[in-house]
């Protein structure tokens, strides 16, 4: 691992606390869930407003690229499930493209090997941004408040200023010590001061406030297009990037239908491809309504143990099929959530051992673990579960200072090496090469469970490959366990991907005993403080009750 990545995981363990608990909160008329307080409040304000579940997400998310500027963007992308209050549902793709000068061995050098870091941290590690475009579709398609009107608070935000808080300082002072690694990054949080603004303080972002006006008055055009599009597209060249004022005009946000699986009773609503997200995610739980749970008592060590081989199964699944449906048309997605499929699969786990992860074919690449989620549910119990990401935490740590704003660095998430795979994690599988135009396969999972036909669960995470895990315990624990939010977010969890061939686990969560008790089964296992920073709503009886994973320190679940 380069200095600079361990360096940058040491940053998101700085970042991270242990769970150890977190409160429900309730309302009646509404409920906002996201890792910023301030950006909470503000879809809060906009549900209060009149506003419906997708004007509330909409701001939610423009606040957030103010507040939240680790992973809330207008510089990256993401994906956005809409359920009305009828079921009725659709989503929202508006993950990064890869430009139209993209070759599938860009980050290759003569020799074919991978040039460290590349796909990373330069300027051609930055996909075609998709947040504002995938932002104005929703809305255009399903808003009530007008448009302007839900982007003016993240306006107010960044012209006016917030609060300075401890993670956005210590984000800062991190930057500052590295300033030959980050030299954009180097003034981004002073107030054109020399110094970084203090907790307490006022940061305030001008430039980043006059973007999102121009977005705020020409909406998706006022990004791909005009003033914002030729100083992005100057910024590129100037550093050596690919993304051109064409590439930003070609850009469309897609509506696609959701994957639906089914859980007993309830409908799991979730992304389709480009994310591998909601395919995997029921596939796992098409295995686990395999499963007696009379006979396999919850967080057991038989119970870790089957979770794990389900995890173990889906993520190989995902790492041979899954990427841009535009790109790939046959992929087998009917057959993945098939039930019979599933049977298949647990049929062949042994409760005594763990089955070794074959890595002879091909392996997976490690994921930035730093996006946000947001949930949100309106009076009328419409609801939108909403995650985005600029792949690592501040992305390619890439900003044009005139747009105020930071580069994702979304490339990374391709297969860099056509062909060549490995079992510490390179893969070559051709769903996922580099290609002009192509959607970078992801694994941001949101998700809405619906019972008796309607919104009932909305839920979602941060964290690169381990979301799908996450978000798929959490649903577990509130559909088989009848968990309350806040016990489902908090309750120890673990992460299967297949390759690497271990379980990580949440290190305060787990017995000695069972920790024991897994290894002398075979399994290899990694202690790590915590896994994602779910937001999540339930709804159930005219009551919202929302919770934001006590992982996140600036987190808060808004209801009224
Ligand atoms: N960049 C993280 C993801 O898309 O899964």
């Amino acid at each position: 691992m380069s200095l600079r990545l361990s360096s940058l995981l040491l940053l998101l363990c700085l970042f991270s606390t242990a769970k150890f608990s977190t409160a429900q909160t309730y309302g009646r008329n509404g409920m906002v869930v996201s890792t910023s307080s301030v950006a909470s409040e503000t879809g809060r304000d906009i549900l209060k407003k009149g506003g419906n579940a997708v004007d509330g997400a909409v701001a939610t998310a423009f606040a957030l690229a103010v507040t939240h500027p680790s992973a809330g963007n207008i510089g990256g992308g993401g994906f956005l499930v809409y359920m009305d209050a009828n079921g009725e549902a659709t989503t929202f793709d508006f993950r990064e493209k890869a430009p139209l000068k993209a070759t599938n061995d860009m980050f290759l050098d003569e020799n074919g090997d991978l040039i460290e870091n590349s796909n990373h941290f330069s300027a051609k590690a930055i996909g075609v941004p998709g947040t504002v475009a995938g932002l104005y579709k929703a809305h255009s398609k399903y808003g009530k408040l007008p448009w302007k009107e839900v982007v003016q608070p993240a306006i107010d935000l960044a012209t006016n200023g917030f609060i300075m808080n401890w993670s956005l300082y210590n984000a800062a002072k991190y930057f500052e010590s590295k300033p030959t690694e980050y030299p954009m990054m180097q003034d981004f949080f002073n107030n054109h001061s020399n110094a970084i603004v203090e907790p307490g303080g006022v940061w305030r972002q001008p430039e980043l406030g006059k973007t999102l006006s121009i977005i705020r008055d020409k909406g998706h055009n006022g990004f791909y297009k005009g003033e914002v599009a030729k100083k992005l597209a100057a910024f590129m060249k100037e550093n050596g990037g690919i993304i051109t004022e064409k590439d930003l005009a070609k850009y469309e946000a897609i509506e696609r239908k959701p994957v639906v699986g089914t859980y007993k009773d309830y409908q799991i609503c979730a992304m389709p491809p480009p994310s591998s997200g909601g395919v995997t995610l029921i596939s796992m739980m098409n295995m686990m309504e395999q499963v007696n749970f009379d006979t396999l008592e919850f967080n057991s060590t038989p119970y870790v143990h089957f979770v794990a081989e389900s995890m173990r199964r889906a993520y190989a699944n995902r790492a041979k099929h899954l990427g841009d449906p535009d790109f790939n048309p046959d992929m087998p997605i009917d057959f993945l959530l098939d039930k019979a499929l599933a049977k298949e699969l647990v049929a062949d786990i042994d409760m005594t051992k763990a089955t070794k992860s074959d890595s002879s074919n091909f392996g997976q690449m490690p994921e930035g673990d730093n996006t946000t989620h947001l949930s949100v549910m309106d009076k009328d119990g419409n609801a939108v579960s909403l995650t985005y990401t600029l792949e690592y935490a501040y992305g390619s740590g890439m900003v044009d200072k005139e747009l105020g704003f930071i580069f994702n660095n979304e490339m990374g998430d391709f297969n860099p090496k056509p062909g060549v795979t490995t079992s510490t994690g390179q893969i070559g599988t051709k769903p996922n090469l580099i290609e002009p135009e192509k959607r970078m396969l992801s694994s941001m999972t949101p998700v809405i469970v619906a019972k008796d036909g309607k919104p009932y669960l909305v839920i979602g995470s941060p964290g690169g490959r381990t979301i799908i895990n996450t978000v798929f315990q959490t649903v577990l624990n509130v559909l088989e366990f009848e968990m309350e939010i806040d016990n489902a977010i908090e309750a120890m969890k673990i992460h299967h991907q297949w390759l690497p061939d271990r379980i990580m686990y949440e290190e305060l969560l787990m017995s000695p005993d069972t920790r024991e008790a897994l290894k002398s089964m075979g399994h290899d296992l990694r202690g790590i403080s915590r896994l994602g920073q779910l937001m999540g709503i339930i709804y159930e009886d005219g009551i919202f009750k929302g919770a934001s994973d006590s992982s996140s320190g600036e987190g808060a679940a808004v209801g009224y």
